[in-house]
């Protein structure tokens, strides 16, 4: 955009510029000499040439310089990173002897291109010197009819054509290369756009949803067209408050789940529908505000802890330090000498992969939406902790219905259902008490491989 904006316009006034002017060199020589006209064929054709050998060399010569050029920025970057190992293995004469190899390969490419634009600016020189010569010739072949002035005049312009010829050569082609940037934005207009963001429904009320039922009903879905189906042909009832339990291996389809029921990825057929109502036929932020989840990979941004938490400023202090103490922070926070104004630095790399999780945890305390969906959120968390945690969800979300992805099946044994997946398709579910009686169910022989049994 900043280029269309504020490039791309200086651009094609030089190049509109570059073209006028040759233009209005020749018509005022060729009015007063028309026979000049006829010199502009062989000329224009020359030019052509000249311009055509010169794209294609200095094209490969610039792609050749610019793959030369990365090595050189990664062995730089390298470098930088691993200096103490440099220094500690004394391999800094070798890092210099590489980094000069690998200068010296770019340069003979640069050199190369250097040596193509010196022979396109010879031509277009001599060319610019024929013109003059040409046009200088003919005025004085015409003494006779012409007036010193227009002599002066013709000279004048022919002198200036050198210099337009040139400039076209160059404007041109980097109005080539800015123009990718219109190609590229154009590429973006046509890219399908989300749903809507709000729609009206009429069966939408302010506290939906109430219950928290969900339902799924054939549900199909896929990553893009053309790719294999990854959840296939789902049924499942959630009820009010139900705390349930996605297992599966790894791949199993277990985020898409998740990823489905927020609408990052629509169906391919069949609905998902939450308290009645089908989850396609209402706007994309009525939806997402009603959800909450702690992601596989916790999300932070850049601002203080308090922004983190509470990015609309909707709640107080009190409530805010209530939700850090059940979600096992309130320690962690009050120490810091900011407390709440700790700053958090790009992505949260400032705070433990279990404190990221800790910090989305409280999030979705304070917002206490009707529905919660952890997807491995407690991963990166140690046992006790993670304990703690469970209790916190089973008292603070006791009347939310709870979807938990779990790695470690102990954190989902008392839950109300478990759903197990395997391949995108849902092949047990049940409460995990019923199912543990069944010796050749999935989840009896997950349990027994995770040394419960
Ligand atoms: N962005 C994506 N584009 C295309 N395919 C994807 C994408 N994300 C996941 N998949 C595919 O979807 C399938 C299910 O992936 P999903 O992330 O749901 O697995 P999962 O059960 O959450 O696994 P894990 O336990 O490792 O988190 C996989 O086969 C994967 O290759
Ligand atoms: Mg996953």
């Amino acid at each position: 955009m900043e280029i269309l904006d504020n490039q791309l316009y200086y651009q094609i006034e030089g190049w509109l510029y570059c073209i006028f002017s040759a233009i209005s060199s020749f018509v005022i020589i060729g009015m007063n000499v028309p026979i000049f006209l006829a010199c502009l064929l062989p000329l224009g054709l020359l030019y052509y040439l000249i311009l055509k050998l010169h794209l294609n060399t200095f094209r490969q010569a610039r792609r050749l310089e610019s793959t030369g050029r990365s090595p050189i920025y990664s062995l730089f970057m390298e470098a930088i990173q691993g200096v103490s190992s440099i220094s500690a293995y004394d391999a800094k004469k070798d890092f210099i002897q590489e980094f000069e190899e690998k200068i010296d390969r770019c340069f003979v490419c640069s050199f190369n291109s250097w040596v193509c634009n010196r022979w396109l600016n010879f031509c277009l020189n001599t060319l610019g010197s024929v013109i003059v010569f040409v046009a200088t010739i003919l005025a004085i072949q015409n003494r006779e009819s012409l007036s010193p002035a227009v002599v002066g005049l013709i000279i004048t312009y022919s002198l200036t054509v050198t210099d337009s010829l040139k400039w076209f050569v160059r404007t041109n082609s980097e109005l080539e290369n800015k123009s990718i940037s219109i190609e590229r934005i154009q590429e973006y207009c046509n890219l399908k756009p989300e749903a809507p963001w709000n729609l009206s429904h009429e069966k939408l009320t302010n506290d939906w949803p109430q219950n928290g039922i969900i339902h799924f009903e054939d549900y199909s879905t896929r990553y893009r067209e053309n790719l294999d189906l990854v959840l296939k042909e789902i049924n499942l009832s959630i009820e009010a408050s139900e705390k349930v339990g996605i297992i599966g291996r790894t791949g199993a389809g277990k985020s898409s789940i998740t990823l489905s029921l927020f609408r990052i990825i629509e169906p391919f057929s069949g609905t998902i529908s939450i308290d009645d109502i089908d989850i396609t036929k209402i706007g994309l932020h009525d939806l997402r505000t009603k959800l909450t989840i702690i992601p596989q990979d916790p999300v932070l941004f850049t601002g203080t802890l308090r922004i983190n938490l509470d990015p609309n400023n909707e709640y107080s202090d009190d409530q805010i330090w209530d939700s850090l103490e059940k979600s096992y922070l309130k320690t962690f926070v009050s120490n810091l000498s900011e407390g709440l104004e700790y700053n958090v630095e790009e992505g949260g790399a400032n705070l433990s992969a279990g404190q990221r999780q800790l910090v989305c945890l409280s999030r979705a305390l304070l917002k206490n939406s009707k529905i919660l969906v952890l997807d491995e959120a407690t991963a990166s968390i140690d046992m006790e902790t993670d304990s703690l945690i469970q209790k916190t969800i089973r008292t603070a979300f006791a009347d939310r219905t709870v979807i938990t992805i779990a790695h470690r099946i102990n954190t989902v044994l008392d839950y109300d259902k478990i759903v197990v997946l395997e391949n995108g398709n849902v092949i047990e579910v049940g409460n995990p008490s019923d199912l543990l009686k069944n010796q050749n169910s999935r989840f009896y022989s997950m349990s027994k491989g995770a040394g419960l049994i």
